[in-house]
């Protein structure tokens, strides 16, 4: 878990993974995305990998994700070692937070820096779950959350320049119990980028992606199949593309 979530919001949060555990069958290989909703998603597929004794195997989306896929029992591979079972190297479905969702199911990701994994991974899968609370649906993205934006540590200042000429407000993520910048699980950095409002996510995301030092950034466009809402009652609301 990243912090503690007020009861309702955590009600929502354990709703949602749960239902998403439920879509995994046997055989499956599984994205496990990273953040506080899919950690009750992890550990709801553990649970069932040790109940139901069911055999999956799962592909992490950040060391964080690995921990808690450990911890649960959740058994893990690496995309490496997947290519050689599985040549195609498909995954069956990937679950995963998000910190934006618009109504065509384009995504903001990356409050947890993960985000890079978190593409490749999900861009491999044949069906991507995106899980969230109420809060996280907007009507256009960009309005309340930033893209962050992982670049090479030398670049920050040449890819701030970049962004802000794209519209932006460009912060660099500094730690909250580390000096210094946040540093991602490749050992880049994280520059937020506030565009309070995208008109056009994919012509955005295209731009970002084209600027030297850019490793990758949180617009995930097209690639949602499906949004499951939890809401704080229990009931999960589910959208399908
Ligand atoms: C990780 O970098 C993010 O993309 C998360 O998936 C996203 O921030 C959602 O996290 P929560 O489920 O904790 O809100």
């Amino acid at each position: 878990m990243t912090e503690k979530q007020p009861q309702n919001t955590e009600n929502a949060k354990r709703a949602v993974g749960e239902a998403a555990a439920e879509l995994v069958t046997e055989g499956m290989r599984l994205g496990l995305g990273t953040g506080s909703t899919t950690a009750f998603a992890i550990e709801a597929i553990g649970r069932r990998v040790s109940e139901e004794n069911l055999n999956v195997v799962g592909v992490p989306t950040s060391f964080a994700a690995e921990r808690l896929a450990r911890e649960y029992g959740v058994p893990i591979t690496t995309l490496d070692d997947l290519a050689r079972s599985n040549p195609s190297l498909s995954l069956d479905l990937a679950i995963d937070g998000a910190d934006e969702v618009d109504p065509a199911l384009n995504l903001i990701k990356g409050r947890g820096a993960a985000h890079t994994r978190e593409k490749i991974v999900a861009s491999l899968a044949t069906r991507f779950v995106v899980l969230i609370d109420p809060s996280k649906e907007v009507a256009q993205l960009g309005t309340k959350m930033p893209v962050p934006v992982e670049v090479l540590p030398m670049a920050d200042a040449s890819v701030s320049k970049a962004l802000r000429e794209l519209g932006s407000e460009p912060v660099l993520r500094m730690g909250r119990s580390k000096d210094g910048p946040v540093v991602s699980d490749q050992g880049f950095w994280i520059v937020d980028a506030r565009f309070n409002g995208i008109q056009n996510p994919a012509e955005l995301s295209s731009a970002i992606s084209q600027i030297p030092g850019v490793l990758d950034h949180g617009l995930f466009i097209g690639m949602a199949t499906d949004v499951l809402v939890g809401e704080e009652d229990g009931d999960v609301r589910r959208i399908r593309r």
